[in-house]
């Protein structure tokens, strides 16, 4: 799980980048210096585990304000809705202990000019904000020692305007040349292994699923055309294990496979995703570019093993013709050569720039037809009709993952 959250992380400083003027690994400094602010408080393992994952996805909900914002649904810069929508998503997962209002309140301050008005709001978000602001105010990062109470000064001098009193007091306690030099790019990773209270979950485990459904949920909000693509694909992973009698293990890898396949596409920017009409040359590079990052990403989280070569083989070809690698029948196994149909299946099924949504008989001659062509396996193109003409275009809930929604 740890290794998972703190990858998934990265895509959010991405977003935060653009948004925020946050600069790389900004969501790993804050984890850190809430770790190191909850320790300096005597919080219990579980307490630390879950401030730290809240630190790590503060900002989760900023890939849907973006899409939110470019779709019509505000204007303008308006710090609610990603509290709001932020804390819905991390409620997802199973923390030993209540997140309540953690990331709801995180611009939160107590002289009431947050975005919620006077409400109260738990120390943690207190901590999460004051770790927030003065990693994007103050470049955290780069402080050199001859810097450092200059920059104590200017914080202490801000108290009142952001967060609140009594946590700016608690950051202020830890800033000191040894905590500032574990925020370094080239010391965060393991500066963040080590402030992470091990979250260990087997590959069956609820809490593994759940963590999978966030991700995909928030992969789909970086375009309104693929709102539902990966956590379909996710679902229609897991029915289609069932069809072929996978134990519970082997429908949670495929699930979390499919869940983390089009993870790159965070990194893809919208308006090449989003472009009415047809590509060119450096706009496909672009699109294709998505696989090369999600394997890249994926090679930082423990334990994936075959996992990451069905969520990165997606876009192969049983005939070489493929990317990112032009892989042939000979190298993609059983899982893989269903992933690639599975989201060929949903993305011909989806509304897209190019193309408006198909029902499941518009969709299968299409696949039919590549499978002719020696593209994809005919053998699961079969496979894949009878499961999903049952389902036809209906939203999909994994049957066993029901148990999951709230
Ligand atoms: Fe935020
Ligand atoms: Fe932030
Ligand atoms: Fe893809
Ligand atoms: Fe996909």
């Amino acid at each position: 799980m740890n290794s998972l959250c703190v990858m998934f992380s990265k895509a959010f400083d991405i977003i935060e980048a653009e948004l925020a003027g946050a600069s790389e690994y900004h969501s790993l400094r804050v984890a850190s210096l809430c770790s190191r602010m909850g320790k300096h408080l005597g919080y219990d393992s579980d307490s630390l585990c879950a401030l730290v994952t809240c630190a790590l996805f503060h900002d989760n909900a900023l890939i849907e304000y973006n899409l939110n914002k470019q779709t019509g649904g505000y204007d303008g810069i308006d710090l609610k809705p990603h509290c709001e929508y932020g804390q819905r998503n991390i409620d997802w997962l199973p923390f030993a202990k209540s997140v309540d209002g953690y990331i709801l309140h995180h611009h939160s301050c107590e002289n009431g000019k947050g975005p919620f008005g006077a409400a109260e709001f738990p120390h943690e978000a207190a901590l999460i904000s004051a770790a927030d602001i003065a990693d994007v105010t103050y470049h955290l990062q780069k402080i050199s020692n001859s810097e450092i109470n200059a920059l104590k000064d200017k914080i202490a001098a801000k108290t009142g305007t952001f967060s609140t009193k009594s946590a700016i007091e608690t950051l202020l306690d830890i800033v000191d040349a040894e905590m500032l030099e574990s925020l370094r790019d080239e010391n965060i990773h393991e500066t963040v292994r080590q402030a992470y209270p091990a979250w260990k979950a087997g590959i069956e485990d609820e809490s593994v699923l759940r963590l999978a459904k966030f991700i995909a949920y928030i992969i789909d909000c970086k375009s309104k055309y693929t709102r539902k693509h990966t956590e379909q694909i996710a679902n229609r992973a897991w029915l289609m294990g069932e069809y072929y009698g996978y134990s519970g293990g082997e429908k949670a890898k495929l699930y979390l496979a499919a869940s983390l396949h089009d993870i790159g596409k965070i990194s893809t920017p919208s308006a090449v995703l989003e472009k009415p009409g047809k590509l060119d040359k450096d706009e496909y590079r672009t699109i294709m570019d998505h696989v090369r990052c999600t394997y890249d990403w994926l090679g930082e989280v423990e334990g994936l093993g075959k996992i990451r070569n069905w969520a990165c083989e997606h876009h192969e070809k049983l005939d070489g013709t493929g990317y990112p690698l032009n892989k042939r029948d000979t190298d993609l196994d059983f899982n893989s050569r269903l992933m690639a149909c599975i989201d060929i299946y949903q993305a011909v099924c989806e509304e897209r720039p190019y193309h408006s949504a198909r029902s499941h008989e518009e969709t299968m001659p299409i696949l039919y037809g590549m499978a002719e062509k020696g593209f994809i396996d005919g053998k699961t193109v079969k496979d894949l009709d009878d499961v999903m003409a049952e389902y036809s275009l209906r939203d999909l809930d994994a049957p066993e993952l029901q148990v999951m929604q709230k």
